[in-house]
Parts: C-alpha cells; sequence; structure tokens
C-alpha cells in the first residue's frame, strides 16, 4: 500500500479506482501483503520449523483461508463454523487445532470425526465430555491441555487472557491434577500442552515469563508433551507510538527451552498474519462543522469494524488522494450509527477534505470484519483481494433482503 504520485494504491491498483467500482465501505486485502507476512513469521522462528495455525477468529474468509492454506498453514478454531471453513478451505485436519473454553458436545463429536490434530480443552468438565465421546465411538482421543499461567500479558485488558481472574485455561493445580489423572487413560491422549496469554502483545517480556512457567510445570508433572502450543498474540504497529515486538528475544528464548525439552511447537498467530494487508475503503457523507470541530461523517461505522469502539483501539485513516493544504483543527472520524461511540479516530489536524472523497482506515484485516455485525440493520461491507493487478470480489456486499 503506497502512494504513487500523489494516489494511494493496494498493489497495482488506485483505491479510487476500487471504491467506484465495488462501491464502500469495502475491505480491501493486499495478497502479496499477507504473502509476506506469513513469510516473516516463518523467518523469525526458521530453526525450530514450528508449525503455524492461523487463528481463523481474526479472519475467516474462505479466500483468505485459501491463500493461507497454499502457504503451507494450519488453522486454529474455536467454533463448527470455524472448523468447517477452514476444511472447506481445504486445510489439513491434522493441521487444525480447536481451542476455547466452552464447547458443546456436537461441536466436540464433529471434531473427533473430523480426525483434527488436537482438541485444546480448558476444564475437567469438557474432558470428561470427550472421554464419554471416545468410549461412544470407541476411538482414543488426541487432546491438548490449557494451562492459565497467571501472567499480565501487558496488553489491553480486554484482550487478556492469561492471568488467573481470566476465564481461560486450568489453574497448576488443576492442570497437574488432570496430567495425573488422565496420564496412562485408554480413551485420551494427553498430546499437548497450551497457553495463550493474550493479543496484541508488544513486548517479549511476558512470553518469556509464559516459557519460564512451563517449564517449571513440566518439570513438576514430569510428563512428556509432543506438542507444545504458545498460542498467538504478537502484536502490530498500529501507530508509531507502538513498540515493536523483539522476536529474536522470543526466538531465542524458545530455542533454549527446547534444548531441554524435544517437542514440537505450534503456534496460533492472527493479528500479525492479516491485520495489515487491509483498508477499509470508505466515503465520506457529510462534513459537519461547529466551532472547535470538524465530525467527518464516514459511510463505515462500527457495525464495519467495532475494534475503536470496544477497545478504543487506534486506527489511522488515511487519504486516497494527498494535498497539501493542512487544517488545524479537531477532526473526529464518525461513522452514522446511532451511538456516541460510533467514532474511529480523533486527531487535531488532516489534509483538506471534501464531502464525497474516499478515505481508507487501516490495518483491518485482522479483527475487522470477523467482528462485524447487522446493527442499526446495516447490511455487512463486500471483501476484496488484489494481487498485484488483478481485483477479485471474495465476498459480495450483503444485500438488505438477507436481513429483512
Ligand atoms: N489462540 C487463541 C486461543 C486465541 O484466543 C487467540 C485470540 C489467538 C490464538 C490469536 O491471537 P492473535 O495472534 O490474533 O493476537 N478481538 C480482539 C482480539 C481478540 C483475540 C482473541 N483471541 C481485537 O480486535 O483486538
Amino acid at each position: 500500500m503506497n502512494y504513487k504520485k500523489s494516489n494511494l494504491y493496494i498493489e497495482n491498483i488506485p483505491v479510487q479506482k476500487i471504491a467506484r467500482k465495488f462501491g464502500t465501505p469495502s475491505y480491501c486485502y493486499s495478497l502479496n501483503k499477507l504473502k509476506s507476512n506469513i513469510k516473516n513469521f516463518r523467518k523469525h522462528f526458521k530453526s525450530i520449523s514450528p508449525m503455524i495455525c492461523f487463528s481463523v477468529k481474526s479472519n475467516a474468509n474462505l479466500q483468505i483461508l485459501r491463500e493461507i492454506k497454499k502457504m503451507g498453514m494450519g488453522a486454529d478454531v474455536v467454533s463448527k463454523g470455524e472448523l468447517i471453513m477452514a476444511l472447506k478451505a481445504g486445510i489439513n485436519p491434522k493441521k487444525i487445532v480447536f481451542s476455547g473454553v466452552g464447547k458443546t458436545f456436537d461441536e466436540l463429536k464433529f471434531a473427533i470425526d473430523k480426525n483434527i490434530l488436537l482438541i485444546n480443552s480448558e476444564s475437567e468438565s469438557e474432558i470428561n465430555e470427550i472421554e464419554k465421546i471416545s468410549k461412544i465411538k470407541k476411538k482414543k482421543i488426541d487432546i491438548g491441555i490449557r494451562l492459565n499461567p497467571n501472567i499480565d500479558s501487558k496488553t489491553l485488558k480486554k484482550i487478556s487472557t492469561g492471568r488467573k481472574e481470566d476465564k481461560f485455561g486450568l489453574t497448576e493445580f488443576n492442570f497437574l491434577k488432570i496430567i495425573k489423572k488422565y496420564k496412562n487413560s485408554k480413551n485420551l491422549n494427553l498430546k499437548c500442552l497450551s497457553v495463550h496469554i493474550g493479543s496484541q502483545i508488544t513486548s517479549y517480556k511476558p512470553y518469556i515469563k509464559m516459557l519460564k512457567v512451563i517449564e517449571s510445570i513440566i518439570k513438576k508433572s514430569n510428563y512428556n508433551f509432543d506438542f507444545i502450543d504458545l498460542g498467538g498474540g504478537m502484536g502490530i504497529r498500529y501507530n508509531k507510538k507502538t513498540k515493536k515486538l523483539n522476536y529474536k528475544k522470543y526466538y531465542t528464548a524458545i530455542k533454549n527451552f527446547l534444548k531441554n525439552y524435544k517437542t514440537k511447537i505450534i503456534f496460533e498467530p492472527g493479528r500479525s498474519i492479516i491485520a495489515d494487508s487491509a483498508l477499509l475503503l470508505t466515503k465520506i457523507l457529510y462534513i459537519k462543522k461547529t466551532n472547535n470541530i470538524n465530525f467527518i461523517i464516514l459511510d463505515a461505522a462500527m457495525n464495519d469494524l467495532i475494534r475503536p469502539a470496544l477497545y478504543n483501539a487506534e486506527h489511522k485513516i488515511i487519504a486516497s488522494k494527498k494535498n497539501s493544504k493542512i487544517v488545524k483543527k479537531r477532526h473526529e472520524f464518525v461513522g452514522p450509527i446511532c451511538e456516541t461511540t460510533d467514532k474511529f479516530l480523533s486527531v487535531n489536524k488532516f489534509q483538506m477534505l471534501k464531502e464525497k472523497e474516499i478515505l481508507s482506515i487501516c490495518d483491518v484485516g485482522a479483527y475487522g470484519m470477523s467482528l462485524s455485525s447487522n446493527y442499526n440493520l446495516r447490511t455487512k461491507p463486500s471483501e476484496i483481494l488484489i494481487n498485484k493487478s488483478s481485483v477479485k470480489i471474495i465476498r459480495k456486499r450483503q444485500k438488505l433482503n438477507n436481513i429483512i
């Protein structure tokens, strides 16, 4: 995504052209950015050759998943719907892990029938449920158990998952109890220790602490896991203030850990793979000026992208045609929904804007479309994939007929 002269391009296509042809709001992905993110992720952990399972909750578009599959990735799913989508994309079931605190009997049965790599479980009750299915099907089932390492990942509270007050994972006590109970089970293979301490993590330090906790619990349990699933959570730079995650430090710590334990590492990244590969194209409907503020009223809203409203997340907004006239006044970029939180960004200056102009909201590939809704009975946006000079619709704009 680059400016050529003053026009914003995604690969070889000007953003304005896409907006004109496909309308707004539209999610627009760069295939080459997605591919280079996957390559970079691999490079960071090259010598340990981990299994990389893309976290489908961050983006469940079928064509995106197909591209991800072509790059050799597996999938981390959290519902029957996501599992079906991953299988439909052609992802090998032996590269699929099923996470989540509360899977239904039907979901567990379905996953077991599909012979996926692992069901990562987080409670004794769910493990009992899996055992029941194992007996019914007379089949030994591979499971992982998720540890709550009680670590603050120093990210937003609402997306932190590894502290003892979070609902996720098992306490050390319960974790050890489960190993004792099931290590010689006829019905279950305890194959994996899993953790996931949060999302949008930008410091390597919580990861180092997490590895220490894992090491200590493995020692206490005296049990060998075939897999250690370290989850995802690697943060990206939504703005210049955000620190860049030091992958090298994380990688070195894992390498040291592996000196003592022979096991295969699994990662479940979502955001770091897809977030910065997409823009949300939106049109300025109206500009409403008060003494102090210019309200830039967009045709995109919190139903299309809820991260700013839900987490106060900051997504940059950029013009599709640059100009040099800077207006020094507070600009609030808002959507048309009847909620005060339907606001994307406030800035103290922006280039001169006109109604009907196209803007792009940045880094929306992860938890953008996948968290969209029909709030205010608004239809969901379209999704478009750009590959050099080719433009392909990968999800049509929802029609009002489908929701009314
Ligand atoms: N594995 C597990 C078990 C997870 O719960 C998650 C994310 C991931 C992997 C992927 O994490 P990532 O690499 O994408 O950080 N809606 C929020 C993020 C919620 C993340 C939930 N779990 C947001 O928009 O920031």
